[in-house]
């Protein structure tokens, strides 16, 4: 059996992208592995939040993640400000990284690209996402394609603390998955599709109404070719509706492609618009009857509970290696 850990930013509503790349692929881990899945609202801090809006999306990201088939019972999950064992190991993290590998993480660049005033946590907070995933001995970390230099950056600190303090932290592998990795911006497919992009049509939420989402998908940016062809480089609106469909189907690109031969893409489109809502309609009720149930609470507030004993026993060892604190009292 191993480790599962992965974390989603509570920054907005998630998007097909978030389902795609990530979720989706967290649900059939839970049966034969000891997972977490934590909601992140300590990341997404790094850049301003509403406070009611942060509060409402933590706990619609919980509702989110039971909706798309996270069962309690298997895999435990939490909110990470609700675990502070997280911003203790994050600390130490912290002062075992260097400025200058902080500063090449692309995240960081995009992030603070044109902004006046960045705040110091934009840059640092990937030593705290290292400490998310070393606190529960994580073997696998599913994420998207974006998160692997963060993932690097993890593997390293790891190593680092490993070799210049006590052997503790298991080395993390990450998984990324084959269909889905990346799914770009339906309004400029050559950047990802980002729950905070200021242009609501770039992006499909998880709880648009059906309506919007055949919208959004008929509007998606493609090319006068009308050919549906998977190219990257010359067709990245096309490419990326390909991958969509053919993540939301099951289908390949090529079956995909030979399927829509000699056709437009009105079609085509109408096709990813129906597989689109096949994936997210039965989410979205199931999310419904979750959100304002007790039933919520109880689960958050177990996961906290398991998180925590299991992130303090690691908290212990990584303080005793590093000589923080007091030698305990022999009993
Ligand atoms: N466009 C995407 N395609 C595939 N996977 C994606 N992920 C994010 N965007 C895509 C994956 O979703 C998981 C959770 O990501 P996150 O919320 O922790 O942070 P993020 O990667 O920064 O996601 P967003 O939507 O772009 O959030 P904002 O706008 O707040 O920065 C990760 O596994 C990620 O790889």
């Amino acid at each position: 059996m191993k480790t599962i850990f992965s974390g989603i930013q509570p920054s907005g509503t998630l998007t097909l992208g978030n389902y795609l790349g990530a979720m989706q692929h967290f649900i059939p881990l839970q049966n034969e592995n000891n997972c977490y899945y934590c909601i992140v609202d300590e990341h997404a801090v790094t850049v301003p939040q509403d406070r009611l809006k942060l509060r409402h999306n933590i706990r619609s990201l919980a509702a989110l993640y039971i909706a798309s088939g996270i069962d309690p019972d298997k895999a435990t999950l939490f909110i990470q400000s609700e675990v502070p064992a997280h911003t203790q190991l994050g600390w130490m993290m912290q002062c075992i990284s260097y400025i200058g590998e902080l500063e090449r993480m692309t995240q960081f660049k995009d992030k603070a690209d044109g902004k006046e005033a960045v705040s110091s946590s934009l840059l640092t907070y990937p030593p705290l996402m290292a400490a998310d995933i070393l606190l529960y001995k994580t073997d696998i970390v599913p994420v998207g394609d974006d998160q692997k230099q963060h993932l690097e950056l993890t593997r390293n600190l790891a190593q680092r603390f490993n070799n210049k303090y006590n052997d503790i932290f298991t080395v993390p592998e990450i998984s990324i998955p084959k269909s889905g990795a990346r799914i770009m911006s339906l309004q400029d497919p050559n950047k990802k599709m980002s729950k905070s992009d200021d242009n609501e049509k770039g992006y499909i939420s998880m709880l648009d109404e059906p309506k919007k989402i055949i919208k959004k998908i008929k509007s998606a940016v493609t090319d006068s070719e009308g050919i549906v062809k998977f190219d990257k480089e010359n067709k990245p609106g096309v490419s990326n509706l390909i991958t969509i469909l053919s993540a939301c189907t099951g289908q390949s690109v090529a079956t995909i492609e030979s399927a829509y031969e000699g056709k437009g893409y009105g079609d085509f489109k109408q096709d990813v618009a129906d597989a689109v809502l096949n994936v997210l309609e039965p989410i979205q009720k199931r999310y419904n009857e979750l959100i304002d149930s007790d039933k919520l609470d109880d689960i958050l507030d177990q996961g906290a509970d398991k998180a925590s004993y299991e992130a303090n026993k690691m908290l212990r060892k990584a303080k005793k290696a590093m000589g923080l604190g007091r030698v305990p009292k022999k009993k």
